[in-house]
């Protein structure tokens, strides 16, 4: 999906380009590859360490999507992965997106699910709905926030998890996804057990065989300023 993400926005030689929410790394490391001169920003200091560590070239800085420290139109483009979509005000996100970024925008998000919202529920770990990351995958709400500013492309596309057992994919999420491990340490250990338990028999709901193939729809937005 970093790939997918960089290639669609076709980076040009020396063009700044910011990746907010950036994480280790993943599409800003990509980005510069492609000859972009990039800028990751993320809220967490561990995860920019490991981009860090990954690319010292890159100038990584710690900061909020929410609250940006750029001049307006500072970047030809603003790319996301997965990654704004957690920031809890959604409209100051959406101004700061469309203020910073002159030319392109790019990003990925989940789309809501119906059996992961019931899971969560059941545990009481849903966000209220204004501010759910889910919201993102809405196309009503991307262009209710950013049709605006932005002449919007929105595509449907389809990522498989796969493993040999739920439990492979649980360590999966819990290692690799800040937010996924955040939920799951919300809770006080006895009901963190249950919830590994839950969310490994929806992953077993997919076994095929031998492997588990988890199933989660997204959604790839592409924007061009106004
Ligand atoms: C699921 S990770 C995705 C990371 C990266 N984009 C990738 O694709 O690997 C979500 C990231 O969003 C960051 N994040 C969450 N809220 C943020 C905020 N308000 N401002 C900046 N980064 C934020 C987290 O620290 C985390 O690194």
């Amino acid at each position: 999906m970093h790939d997918q993400l960089v290639t669609r926005l076709e980076p040009r030689s020396g063009e700044p380009w910011l990746d907010v929410a950036t994480g280790t790394g993943g599409v800003a490391i990509r980005a510069a590859a492609a000859g972009a001169d990039v800028t990751g920003v993320d809220i967490a200091p561990g995860m920019l360490e490991g981009a860090r560590a990954k690319a010292p070239q890159i100038d990584f800085k710690l900061g909020d999507v929410q609250e940006l420290r750029f001049d307006d139109e500072s970047f030809d483009v603003v790319s996301s992965c997965f990654g704004f979509i957690f920031a809890p005000d959604h409209a100051a996100t959406a101004r700061e997106l469309a203020r910073v970024c002159r030319d392109r925008l790019g990003f990925t998000a989940w789309e809501p699910s119906p059996e992961l919202r019931d899971l969560y529920d059941r545990f009481d770990l849903d966000q209220p709905e204004g501010r759910h990351p889910f919201q993102w995958g809405r196309p009503e709400h991307i262009d209710e926030l950013l049709g605006e500013a932005f002449d919007l492309q929105l595509e449907h596309d389809l990522w498989v998890l796969e493993g040999a057992d739920g439990a492979e994919l649980w360590e999966f999420w819990s290692r690799s996804a800040p937010p996924f491990k955040a939920m799951a340490e919300s809770l006080d250990p006895e009901k963190r057990d249950l919830f590994r338990a839950a969310y490994i028999e929806y992953c077993e709901r997919y076994r095929a065989g031998d492997r588990v193939r988890v199933p989660r729809r997204y959604v790839l937005a592409l924007g061009r300023k106004r």
